[in-house]
């Protein structure tokens, strides 16, 4: 079976950090989300992945180059300047997917733990065009929300009003699709599956829902990202290596990956997420924090709920607060304080 996965989007939510690089390449616990979505699929039988991209997010991920997890991996690339949204990419992937069975679709945004497997059991024995993974969620309002009877879905709403959602359920952003999904879309022009396609299925009662139970996550925004890190650092902690303290303190959860260094009376953690070589000075503290690969933090530093892009350089003393976001290869020099929720762009210096 095929999957195509969409991953050409601008990540705009996930600004400053998304300016370097594409939402499905960032780390969720020290590994791309696209190697996790990669796992999920070779698990349940997939064995060619498609990548719905755009130019520049092709070069990132042939770049960093994701372990495959065995899967062939081909690219269809959106037209250049015209993105083609949710719904274009799977026209423009019609000769590599075929028509002559059933593939999946799924954003490159999700961390999710989906039954495909049953998706497709659903799908089959519902003679459906579209069979949506759904997940319950407390406020649906911000998603596509669903009204289902029996399997079949009655009404699909995308982001409604606050108070008027027909249920919790929504769309999980992973679906299996029949080749007659062809027909429903244009050639060479931007689409929205959400708001183009599927109140068309609905109307011909070709949509069908299928209730995932597996963990869940949307890393389109900033908090989601961090709170996605924080859950599954929870959920695989336990089997992840030990660090050895050697002068410095461990609150557990934390992460760390290869190569790290970390000075006398740090104290790292609870839910420390650390990457790649990332150097860390005497007397720092860390915790609720994803800090990428290659960074930097001088004597002394405090970070607290932040995100600190790849590169960054943190100086004596300075202090992120909760909900900061320090944009790759950024300079926060001695002493400097970012209060709560501040942004840092890429490459800048805070003096
Ligand atoms: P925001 O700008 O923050 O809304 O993010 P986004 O547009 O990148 O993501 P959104 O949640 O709107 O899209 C869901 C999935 O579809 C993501 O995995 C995107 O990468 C992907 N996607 C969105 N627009 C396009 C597009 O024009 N082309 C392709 N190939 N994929 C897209």
């Amino acid at each position: 079976m095929k999957a195509l996965i969409l991953a050409g989007g601008f990540a705009t939510r996930l600004r400053p950090l998304s300016c370097a690089r594409p939402k499905t390449l960032f780390p969720i616990v020290n590994k791309p989300l696209l190697q996790w979505i990669f796992e999920g699929l070779a698990e349940n039988g997939v064995t060619e992945a498609i990548l719905a991209v755009n130019a520049l997010t092709q070069f990132h991920i042939r770049n960093q180059k994701p372990p495959k997890c065995g899967l062939k991996v081909r690219f269809s690339i959106d037209p250049p300047k015209k993105p083609l949204g949710t719904g274009g990419p799977i026209k423009k992937a019609q000769k590599l997917l075929g028509r002559k069975e059933p593939f999946i679709v799924l954003n490159g945004d999700i961390f999710a733990d989906i039954d495909y497997k049953k998706l497709i059991e659903t799908h089959n024995k519902n003679g459906a065009i579209a069979t949506m993974a759904l997940c319950c969620v407390k406020d649906p309002c911000s998603f596509g929300v669903v009204e289902l009877q029996g399997d079949t879905i009655k009404r699909f709403v995308e982001k409604p009003p606050k108070g008027q959602e027909p249920s919790n359920l929504i769309n999980a952003g992973a679906y299996v699709l029949s080749p007659e999904i062809f027909d429903y879309i244009s050639k060479g022009k931007a689409c929205s599956i959400e708001r183009e396609v599927f109140p068309q299925l609905v109307k011909a009662g070709k949509l069908v829902g299928c209730r995932i139970n597996g963990l869940w996550m949307d890393i389109g925004k900033p908090q989601e990202y961090l709170q996605a890190n924080k859950t599954v650092l929870d959920t695989i902690g336990s089997t992840l290596e030990k660090p050895k303290p050697d002068g410095f303190k461990v609150s557990h959860p934390v992460a760390f990956d290869k190569g790290i260094c970390i000075g006398e009376k740090s104290l790292i953690g609870p839910y420390a997420i650390i990457g790649k070589n990332v150097k860390i000075g005497k007397n720092v503290t860390i915790s609720n924090s994803v800090i990428f690969p290659d960074v930097e933090i001088s004597d002394g530093a405090i970070i607290e709920g932040a995100i600190v892009g790849e590169g960054v350089q943190v100086g004596k003393n300075a202090k992120l607060e909760k909900g900061c976001i320090v944009g790759d290869q950024s300079k926060i020099r001695d002493n400097v304080n970012l209060n709560e929720n501040m942004s840092v762009c890429p490459a800048k210096e805070i003096a």
